[in-house]
Parts: structure tokens; sequence; C-alpha cells
């Protein structure tokens, strides 16, 4: 049995604190694991974990898939109350988790006795980088993380490499106007050629701004990705991956993430070119809620307007802090989290009051449920970017964009730095008015949003 209170980190509550918490685990009916598995779980999967289906996020607005999911998740709570719930799936225990303080639980007590490195993510993330820190488990892990960590500088609002960063988010989001403006308009494929140039210099340097064929390679093993076990891994194709990752950290720019990972690697098992596929394409949600954060500012006059004159009070040179921008960011990221299932296993038996779940259960954060539990939540479904000044998570009610604990995405705050530079180029060069503002009703915002089809006109 896992000792539930050594693990206690900092100003967490013990786990112990499960074990008397008066939520219990259940097993849900053959007819609710089958409806769980159509509203929640099946969508979310064939919207692509990895990589998303753009027809399938298409899809999944026009049908409400989510606010589906959410309503399905409700009625589980109210049959089953808010402990684990256990879906009668055969061969691989899964729970769903229904009440936000297991959320919070869960994740503080992550890596152990909830780890990271499930076996549904190592065999996904094994298709273009085994050795990443969130496929690693016991010492690997503690080290990769280390070097995430330093290369990140994880918990500080302005990385020590920003200003260089705004030159080349300034310079990508200048040529991304130019576009806009020659066409009148900015949509998606416009806006996110420009990002991934950027990308590619922040994270390997100016060298790779135009090295699309490497971050082609990673999408299509990423598609390969989002099956997990059930394609076989491209072996070729992943090690062509992984020795041009080897080579940009051999002759890392300085000024590029790669460079300041290759410094700080203090011993070849931390695999830098393991950890950096991740960073690339960790940055796809990255520009899909800076795009929401766009459509939410356009109807939404009264935020655009405060957003505008804390963009005028700044200076064109550096890092500026932009907190109103990057709360509604963060407000775009909770409306809409980019990763929908925050996933762990248990690597011991664990209780729930009395009642246990199992060693090696897989455990389900259906994200969108804790961001719009309009039961638990007040204004779930509008756009409140206050709730989020001086913060990135809000894990104590289930607010989890970036998840939380000690397995935290070490970007949670280097993606909002790099997010508000980019807004901050387009909202001062542009003026962008949704060009389907219907698809957003302030009153109640709906809980799929895709970005692909979203467009502005651009003065
Ligand atoms: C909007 C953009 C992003 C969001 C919403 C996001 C969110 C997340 C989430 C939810 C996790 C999972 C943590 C868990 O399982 O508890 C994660 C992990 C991670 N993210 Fe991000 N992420 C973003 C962008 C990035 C970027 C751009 C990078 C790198 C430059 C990055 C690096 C990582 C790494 C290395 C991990 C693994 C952490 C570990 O296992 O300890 N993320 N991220």
């Amino acid at each position: 049995m896992a000792d539930l209170t050594s693990a206690a980190p900092g100003a967490e509550p013990s786990l112990d604190s499960l074990a008397t918490s008066g939520r219990k685990v259940s097993k849900a009916s053959l007819i609710d694991t089958a409806l769980a598995m159509k509203d929640v779980i099946l969508p979310t999967l064939a919207k692509g974990p990895l990589i998303r289906r753009r027809g399938m996020v298409t899809m999944a607005e026009r049908q409400g898939m989510d606010d589906k999911a959410i309503r399905r998740m409700q009625t589980l709570r109210r049959k089953y109350g808010s402990g684990p719930l256990v879906l009668g799936i055969p061969f691989r225990p899964q729970a769903l988790l229904l009440s936000r303080h297991d959320v919070h639980m869960v994740l503080a007590y992550s890596p152990a006795p909830f780890t990271a490195a499930t076996r549904e993510k190592q065999a996904a993330l094994g298709h273009f980088e085994p050795g990443n820190v969130l496929a690693s488990r016991g010492i690997d892990r503690g080290r990769r993380r280390q070097l995430n960590e330093e290369t990140l500088e994880t918990g500080c609002q302005r990385h020590s490499m920003g200003p260089h960063f705004a030159t080349s988010v300034a310079e990508e989001m200048e040529l991304v106007c130019e576009e806009a403006l020659s066409k009148g308009r900015l949509d998606w494929d416009t806006f996110f050629v420009g990002w991934m140039r950027m990308v590619r210099r922040i994270v390997l340097g100016t060298a790779a701004r135009d090295d699309s064929t490497l971050t082609d390679l990673l999408e299509g093993l990423r598609y390969r990705g989002n099956l997990a076990f059930l394609r076989p891994k491209a072996r070729h194709r992943r090690r062509k991956l992984l020795d041009q990752l080897k080579r940009y950290v051999g002759d890392a720019a300085p000024e590029s993430l790669a460079g300041k990972m290759a410094q700080h690697c203090q011993d070849p098992n931390q695999l830098p070119h393991h950890q950096l596929p991740q960073y690339l394409f960790a940055f796809d949600p990255g520009a899909m809620a800076s795009f929401r954060t766009l459509a939410l500012l356009s109807v939404h006059p009264a935020v655009r307007q405060r957003v505008a004159a804390e963009l005028a009070q700044t200076t064109s040179e550096g890092v500026p802090q932009l907190p109103l921008l990057r709360a509604a960011y963060l407000e775009a990221l909770r409306l809409w989290p980019t990763t929908p299932a925050i996933l762990r296993e248990t690597l011991e038996p664990v209780d729930w009051s009395d009642s246990r779940l199992d060693r090696g259960t897989h455990l389900i954060v259906f994200t969108p449920f804790f961001h719009r539990d309009d039961e638990t939540l007040a204004n779930a479904h509008t756009f409140d970017p206050d709730r989020w000044v001086d913060k990135v998570v809000r894990a104590e009610e289930g607010l989890v964009p970036f998840s939380y604990g000690p397995v935290q995405c070490p970007a949670a705050q280097f993606v909002p730095m790099v997010a508000s530079l980019a807004m901050r180029h387009l909202l001062t060069r542009l003026t962008l008015e949704l060009t389907e503002p219907g698809r957003l009703d302030p009153t109640r915002l709906p809980a799929t949003l895709d970005n692909f089809t979203l467009s502005f006109s651009a003065r």
C-alpha cells in the first residue's frame, strides 16, 4: 500500500485526506460505461490527442460534442457520487475522476503514487520521443524534468532570453500582419505558418527558421502517435527526426532553447533531442489558444478596450508583463483546454474512503468537465479573464490548463509570455473583427471552438 503521508509536498493536504474524504470508488454499469465511451472518451480520441484532426474538430463544434461530454460527466456524478468512477472495460481498469478535490490531490501526488508515464502515453510518445520526460519514470524522469525546468526557467514570468525571443516574435508576426493586410483577412493558415517559423527560431535557432521538413516529419509521426499501440513504430523516420534534432543540439545557437538545453545538460541520459519534439509540437496548442483569445477579444469590446489600454502603456522594447492579455489567454485555455485528458496511472493501491483503487488503474482527468462545470464553478460559460490575474492554475477549483503539481507543464509561464508577445504585435498592427461572430455568444460560450475555421477581417 502507498504510504500516503510521506509523499506530501509542501502545503498540499496529506493524501490521507482521500481515505477520509467520504468519496468512494464506484463501478459504472455496462450501459453507463458505453455512454461514457460514446460521449466522452471516443470523441476526445477522435479529435486527436497528439495532433488534431481538422475535420473532427469542425464536426465537434457543429455537433456540440464537448457540451454533450460535460453533461454526461455531470449525469454520472449525480448517479454515482463524486468519487472515482471505474468503467467496466475489460483488461485495463480505467477510472474517470469526478471531483475537483481528487484532481487537485492526484496531480499534487504525481509522479508517485500517480505516475504521468502511463502505458498509453508511453506508447503514443514512443512514436517520436520515447525518452521524453513525460514518458519517463524514476531517476530518469527526475533528471529530465530538471533539464526541462532549467531550459524553460519554469516559474519565471519573464525568461532571461525573453528580449531575444521578442525580436523573433515581432519579425515573424510582422510578416503575418503584412500578408493579412494584403488579403484583408487573417485566417488560421496564414497565422500558423508564421507561428511555426517563430517556434523553430525560438526552439532551435535562426538556422532552423525555414526547416519545415523537420516539423512535417514530426507531424507525420504525431499522426501515428494518435493511434498509440494501434500503429507500429516508423523506426526509420523516428531515427531521422531524432538524429536531426541531435545535430541541432550539437550546433545549437546559444540564443535558442536547444542552446540553453545543451548548456545545462549534465548527463547524456537526459536526452535533450528526445525533449525537443515536445517543444516543437506543444506550441500548436499555444497557437490555438492565441487565435481563440483574439476571437474572444473581438466579441468582448469592454475587455478589448482594457487590453488596448494595457498595450498602449508598453514600449515596443523588451518583454512587458501584459497581465490582462496573459489572463485573457489563460481564460481561453480554461474555456477550451488544449489538453482535454490529463492521464495518470496508480503505481500502488490507493484508498478512497472505505474503498480502494487497484494498482495499475488508469485515471482520466477530463479537463473540459472541470473547466466548464456549471454545478460547481461560477461563470463557467462566460469570458472572465480577471480570474487569472497573477495565476496560471487554480487547481483547488479544478482549473488546470497547464496541469498542476510536480508534473505541471514546465512551460506554463513561458508559453503565455510568447503568446502575449505575438498577440501584442497582431493587436497593435491590425484591427481584427471575427468574420462569424455568431459562433461566440458571450452569454454562453460553446464548449468546442474550432480554431482552424476561425478568421478575422484585418485592416
Ligand atoms: C498552450 C500551450 C501548452 C499547454 C496548454 C500545455 C499543457 C501541458 C499539460 C496539461 C501537460 C501535462 C502535464 C501532466 O500530465 O500533468 C504538459 C506537459 C509538458 N509540457 Fe506543456 N503545454 C503547452 C505548451 C508547452 C510548450 C510550448 C512546451 C515546451 C516548450 C511544453 C513542455 C512540456 C513538457 C516538457 C511537459 C512534460 C512535463 C513533465 O512530464 O514533467 N509545453 N503541458
